[in-house]
């Protein structure tokens, strides 16, 4: 049996056994004497009776074993110009110091911090500041308009608010600081503090209940870490749902620092004093894990760039860097090789540095094409690893586990289930489907530690959306399948969630933007293929009886609200003017069936069709491939 094999199969037999053994690699203040908490099915609990703090796992623990002079985080931005190392030693006095200032404002255990800052040290100094106090973070991603920051600063209700005064993006700089004005503005809650981060590029105006970042942690004092249960809560991370609210997906304190502890040396092989690069943005679930904790956690060193694949200066951003910074492993969206690929498609770039160090490209957050698959094989010579996964689990549910047993590369799978997760695949009953068949691809509950307890003071919602469809399993929201040989093949959602770019979003969201256009009468917003993004959404609209509108206008009206009730991460730049949308008898529109022709799966049309026509005229529409733009 391989070391795979017997893993996978002590995880499933005796899981007490394998993660209180895996729990050893974590300092704790109380070990736990318990590993699964079954009391509360269908809600699981993992180590119910350990007590520990994060930030002591991610920082001074290193620090105390001697490490204080390693470099804890590599930052590196071509958009400012600026390149800095930060030691763990550097990153303690940073860290606690930011904790003292937090305590000052009033922030203690299970309090909540909203972080809304571009990728800069200092977010990561403010995320391990609030997880010190044994209080709960929730950064939300700087792409956000202030709605969405406002949806999440009412459902997490901070003491604080932690902002940095722009963010810059390669064409334009961006002030955050009237964002985050707005988004207070409009919520219902309101913190007590906003800290700011001052950026040389673009100082904000402060006022009233406004702090300087600089100011306050000059005078502050470092704090202690607060020790915690295992099951409190470290961060909310939102995430798009179906419809309505983001949905407030909460991480435990001590399965999360598990989980990411055996996670980065068995899935990514990476140890103490290796570098990884995870180029994603701590706004992030990615970001979360992988630039944040389970690298320093395990005391590894994590980069930190502030740029783009192409264009910061050109498409060798990331193998400059992998030179300068001898990275052993990089992990991005397949988008982000997409990117490179356009511009430097014969490699020529690729070929002037020296990656030497680099063992593994990690592929995850949206489907590793094929293509993208073999031209990085080919031009990066090292094993190209597609990851799957997502913000609820936090962690890889199937993955080729590079540090545990690498196994042959299958062009469009991440391999196999990882030890803890029962992936299953399943029919619209709930049957179980053969080796190779399509399905609802599900998880056997209970999950892992580090997968989702709940979702934030919610916990029938997180019930009914993840645990009703099939009983006694957690419905991962993905339709695939598990070939002979046990790989998993994911092929895309089975709900109206949508990878732009390797970025979630709803669909429904924005159909709800859509929608509220005084000369709109009804719409759909479809995902469709992108050459770079994987997806982009694509707006079909019904418009009123004798409305009379330009469609360029109309269309420049919906984009521009867009941007400016969800964001310009959302991406919607194509809005069609359509004669009818296809429905039901009953009139519901067939968002699944122009969902499946836009996928290529017109397998999945149901034959209720009604009106074929209409559908017909669609279909182009839906299957059109966005030419490649500059
Ligand atoms: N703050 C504010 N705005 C942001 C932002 C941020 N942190 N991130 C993106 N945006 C804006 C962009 O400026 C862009 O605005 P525009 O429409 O005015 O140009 C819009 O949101 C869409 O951004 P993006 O989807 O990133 O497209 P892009 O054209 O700027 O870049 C890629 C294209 C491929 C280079 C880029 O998407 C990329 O690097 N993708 C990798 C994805 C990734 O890391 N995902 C994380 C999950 S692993
Ligand atoms: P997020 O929560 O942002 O990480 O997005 C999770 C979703 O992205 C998953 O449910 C999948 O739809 C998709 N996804 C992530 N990784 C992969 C992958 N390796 N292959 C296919 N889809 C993926």
């Amino acid at each position: 049996m391989g070391s795979y094999e017997a893993a996978y199969r002590l995880a499933e037999t005796d899981p007490e056994y394998f993660w209180l053994v895996a729990a050893r690699a974590i300092s704790w203040d109380a070990f736990p004497k318990k590993a699964l908490d079954s009391s509360q099915a269908p809600l699981y609990r993992w180590f119910p009776d350990g007590e520990l703090n994060t930030c002591f796992n991610a920082v001074d623990r290193h620090v105390r074993a001697g490490h204080g002079d390693r470099d804890a985080i590599i930052y590196d931005s071509p958009v400012t110009g600026v390149k800095r190392k930060v030691s763990y030693t550097q990153l303690q006095d940073q860290v606690s110091r930011f904790a003292g200032v937090l305590a000052g404002l009033g922030v203690s255990k299970g309090d909540r911090v909203v972080i809304y800052m571009p990728m800069i040290p200092e977010a990561v100094v403010a995320m391990l500041a609030t997880a010190r106090l044994g209080a709960v973070h929730s950064v939300v991603f700087g792409g956000f308009a202030p709605a969405e920051l406002a949806a999440r600063i009412d459902d997490a209700a901070p003491k604080v608010i932690v902002a940095a005064s722009c963010g810059i993006e390669p064409n334009r700089t961006i002030a955050y600081k009237p964002l985050v004005d707005e988004a207070i503005t409009l919520s219902h809650h309101k913190p007590t503090a906003t800290i700011v981060f001052q950026r040389p590029e673009l100082p904000a105006e402060l006022h009233d209940g406004d702090h300087d970042w600089s100011v306050l942690i000059e005078n502050a004092h470092p704090h202690e870490c607060v020790s915690v249960n295992a099951t409190d809560p470290l961060y909310i991370l939102y995430t798009s749902g179906t419809t309505g609210k983001p949905k407030g997906v909460v991480r435990d304190n001590g399965g999360h620092a598990v989980a990411m502890q055996w996670s980065l040396g068995n899935v990514y092989d990476i140890g103490p004093g290796d570098v990884f690069w995870a180029a994603s943005d701590v706004g992030w679930v990615v970001g979360h894990s992988y630039i944040v904790y389970a690298p320093l956690i395990v005391g590894a060193t994590t980069v930190m760039f502030e740029g783009k694949p192409v264009g910061t200066p050109d498409a060798g951003a990331f193998w400059r860097m992998i030179e300068e910074y001898k990275i052993n492993a990089l992990f991005c969206a397949p988008t982000a090789i997409r990117a490179i690929k356009r511009e430097d498609h014969e490699g020529v770039l690729i070929a002037q540095y020296d990656l030497s160090s680099l063992k593994a490209l990690f592929q995850a957050g949206e489907r590793l094409d094929p293509d993208t698959y073999f031209w990085a094989t080919e031009h990066l010579k090292i094993p190209v690893i597609d990851n799957w996964w997502q913000t609820e689990t936090g962690w890889p549910i199937a993955a080729n586990l590079r540090g545990l047993e690498p196994m042959p590369i299958k062009a469009g799978s991440p391999t196999v289930a990882v030890p803890g997760y029962n992936v299953q695949v399943v029919d619209g009953e709930g049957l179980h489907v053969a080796a190779g068949v399509e399905g609802s691809i599900v998880i056997k509950l209970p999950m892992p530690p580090g997968t989702l307890p709940t979702l934030w003071g919610d916990d029938q919602r997180y019930i009914d959306s993840y645990l009703m469809t099939f009983e006694g399993y957690y419905t991962t929201g993905d339709g695939g399948m598990i070939d002979e040989d046990g790989y998993v093949f994911v092929l895309g959602r089975t709900d109206d969630v949508i990878n732009v770019a390797g970025h979630r979003l709803s669909t429904g969201s924005m159909e709800a933007v859509v929608a509220s256009h005084p000369l709109v009468a009804e719409c759909a917003v479809i995902g469709v293929q992108d050459q770079l993004k994987g997806q982009i959404p694509r707006a079909f609209v019904v418009l009123k009886a004798g409305a009379d509108i330009d469609p360029s206008v109309l269309e420049r009206e919906i984009v521009q609200s867009i941007r400016q009730e969800i964001g310009a991460v959302a991406a919607l730049k194509e809005v069609v003017v359509v004669q009818a949308l296809p429905k039901t008898r009953s009139g519901k529109i067939l968002r699944r069936t122009m969902r499946a022709i836009a996928d290529g799966r017109p397998e999945a049309i149901p034959g209720t069709i009604e009106d074929v026509r209409v559908l017909d005229a669609i279909t182009p529409l839906l299957k059109s491939v966005k030419s490649e733009t500059p």
